[in-house]
């Protein structure tokens, strides 16, 4: 089970494998897991028509690998270290015999409920073992979870329900983030309120706080489990059956429902975690994502367990209750493996250093970097001040398309430079493109970031729309699948990744589409139209810069900010809210009415002299004044 490339020598072995044959590659991987019928076919299908599979014809359950597989070797063993937000309040180890029994219990109750194969389950809860438990039993029963960021307003949770048409809702009476309550029954039965394909809401316990209750729809989940039983056979999924949609932002105003399907995923996910880690048997690895995102699960839950590793599930914030959180939490658990976002060291670099020096972190191994490019200060505090200049730094690229890591060092094994990904994992093929479509060759040059072989963890489709992923992926560069991410290649062949090229921003490591923050502002009523471009901000990575063109000039600017705040968290959540707001008489547009955004971010980047040509646009003299005016 914890077969790993050793060294250098052997991962540029595995690389000439899996150019020479990238079909008998992932097929020896995919054979070191459980599988009640192999596949018939390893791969067909590719990035033209969109229609990829692996491994199709071969039967499984994920669950089984993740969990069953385990309980006659490590049944014993940690599964989940459950750390609550409040240090003093009760935390808890579940061994993969008890998170068995506990996916099982869950599994009846939603088969009881009327689950099946096929159904999608909406899951908006705290980051504790429960919403593990949730999605595992979704996945026992072959249900398709769709996990939703407990931080997303009621109008965002139900643009997601609706758009999968969910049967059921799985949330918490509420939940408490630092010093912050969240009232997520509130906001599930507002957002229900419009969406009827919901019959079944289950409640967890979590806050203990008053809430409503609709009788009929509504139940208790320690009530439904209470006479559960813990034994279920696992539904048999096909390889390519959909696991689980995850939304995420796009170019434009809808979020689209990502989705992944159960065999590919699992090889992929469970490939890269054990080589990008190298998480070794009596290991604590913890990773400090949210399992609302695709870090939260590819590696907290699923990679880590098939795997049978020790992970750390942690509700609380870097911060809270003061910024040593995350080294006292280190110290607790011996910590060996510690995996965060660039965001959350930048924001833990500007506290005193004696938060960190007060905590023993000599049990760290490895760290990992996610979400968003490292810049280089960040890097070497990371190094230094957290891995004490002995722990290798893994900054792992990847997507909430690719399903897993794609390009990384392998801890220990691949040498690693500040700033940059380092080289893809084998089996993974990417290439440079230039502004005509064709293949950037060589080393020391720049351009978008393609893959050019399909893998097994990539996205199958969008939800519902299929059209959709072939238009997003596979349209801008025939025959590959287009990232949406910019990229160096340096003289070593290492791989720098510069950003996005599109109109997605990387907010704290969040992604975030300009249209879909500006469909929000443009509901305040004093608001015409809006532009939002992204801009460098010192702790988020990027910051949200939004141009606001007003019916009525406001009288105080301030409140007026306040407004659009709470118009934008009322129609996304707070992570949306812009940092900075303009109001300005027009926009930049050329003469077929597009928003010329490249001029706006460099107002907002303060790049006053780097505008560039401005003589396309249809009334250019919009510009100073734009450049002129004050931001709030
Ligand atoms: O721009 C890249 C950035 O995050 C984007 C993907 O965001 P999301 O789907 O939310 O997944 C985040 C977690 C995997 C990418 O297109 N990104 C992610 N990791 C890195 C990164 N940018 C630079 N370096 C990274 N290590």
């Amino acid at each position: 089970m914890w077969l790993q490339i050793q060294n250098f020598q052997e991962y540029l072995d595995d690389v000439q494998q899996s150019r020479a044959d990238v079909l008998k590659f992932w097929e020896h991987e995919a054979g070191t897991y459980y599988w009640r019928k192999p596949w018939d076919k390893v791969h067909s299908g590719g990035f033209e028509k969109g229609d990829v599979t692996w491994f199709e014809g071969g039967k499984l359950n994920i669950t089984e690998n993740a969990l069953d597989r385990h309980l006659n070797s490590i049944g014993n063993k940690t599964a989940f270290i459950f750390e609550p937000n409040h240090p003093d309040s009760f935390r808890r180890t579940i061994t993969y015999r008890q998170l068995h029994e506990d996916v099982c219990r869950f599994a009846n109750v939603l088969q009881d409920k009327g689950i099946e194969k096929g159904d999608r389950v909406c899951i908006y809860m705290a980051m504790t073992p429960e919403l593990m438990i949730a999605a595992l039993a979704c996945a026992r029963v072959g249900a398709v979870h769709s996990i939703v960021f407990a931080g997303f307003s009621a109008q965002s949770l139900a643009e997601r329900i609706q758009d999968c048409d969910a049967k059921m809702l799985i949330t918490n009476d509420g939940l408490r983030r630092g010093d912050k309550h969240v009232p997520l029954k509130d906001i599930s039965d507002e957002a229900l309120e419009n969406c009827p394909s919901v019959h079944s809401v289950i409640v967890c316990q979590r806050t203990n706080r008053e809430i409503s209750w609709v009788e009929g729809r509504d139940e208790w989940w320690h009530m439904l489990i209470r006479n559960a039983s813990k034994e279920h056979k696992a539904v048999e999924m096909d390889a390519e059956d959909p696991l689980f949609i995850l939304y995420t932002s796009g170019s434009t105003g809808k979020p689209k429902g990502v989705l992944h399907t159960c065999g590919g995923y699992m090889v992929y996910t469970s490939y890269t975690f054990r080589n990008v880690f190298q998480v070794r048997e009596d290991d604590v690895y913890w990773c400090t994502a949210d399992a609302g995102w695709i870090t939260g699960h590819s590696y907290i839950l699923y990679a880590p367990l098939v795997n049978g590793a020790t992970g750390i599930i942690f509700e609380g914030t870097p911060t809270y209750p003061d910024a040593g959180r995350f080294w006292e939490v280190v110290e607790k658990y011996r910590v060996t493996h510690f995996y965060t976002a660039p965001t959350a060291i930048r924001a833990l670099m500007t506290f005193d250093l004696d938060f960190v020096k007060k905590y023993d972190l000599s049990s760290l191994k490895v760290l990992g970097s996610v979400g968003e490019p490292i810049n280089e200060e960040a890097w070497n505090w990371y190094n230094t001040h957290i891995g004490g200049g002995r722990c290798p730094i893994v900054d792992t690229w990847w997507q909430t398309e690719t399903g897993g890591i794609m390009i990384s060092p392998l801890a220990g094994v691949t040498p690693t430079k500040p700033g940059f990904a380092t080289l893809p994992l084998p089996g993974i093929f990417p290439v440079l493109m230039d502004e005509n479509g064709d293949e950037i060759q060589g080393n020391g040059v720049s351009g978008n970031l393609c893959i050019s072989h399909p893998w097994p963890g990539m996205a199958r489709t969008v939800w519902g729309d299929h059209e959709r992923y072939l238009q997003t992926y596979m349209s801008a560069y025939k025959g590959y699948y287009f990232t949406g991410d910019g990229c160096r290649r340096d003289q070593d062949g290492y791989y720098r990744i510069t950003g996005r090229v599109d109109d997605v921003l990387n907010v704290s490591g969040h992604r975030l589409g300009t249209a879909e923050i500006e469909n929000a502002i443009n509901e305040h009523p004093n608001i015409v139209e809006s532009a939002v471009v992204g801009y460098p901000h010192d702790i988020k990575g990027q910051g949200i810069y939004a141009y606001l063109i007003c019916e009525h000039a406001p009288a105080d600017l301030k409140a007026f900010k306040a407004e659009v705040h709470q118009v934008v968290n009322k129609m996304i959540g707070p992570i949306a809210k812009p940092d900075l707001i303009q109001v300005v008489p027009g926009l930049p547009k050329t003469r077929s009415g597009k928003i010329m955004r490249r001029i706006l971010r460099k107002v907002a980047a303060k790049e006053h002299d780097q505008l560039g040509d401005v003589s396309t646009l249809l009334d250019p003299s919009i510009v100073p004044v734009i450049v002129e005016g004050e931001a709030c």
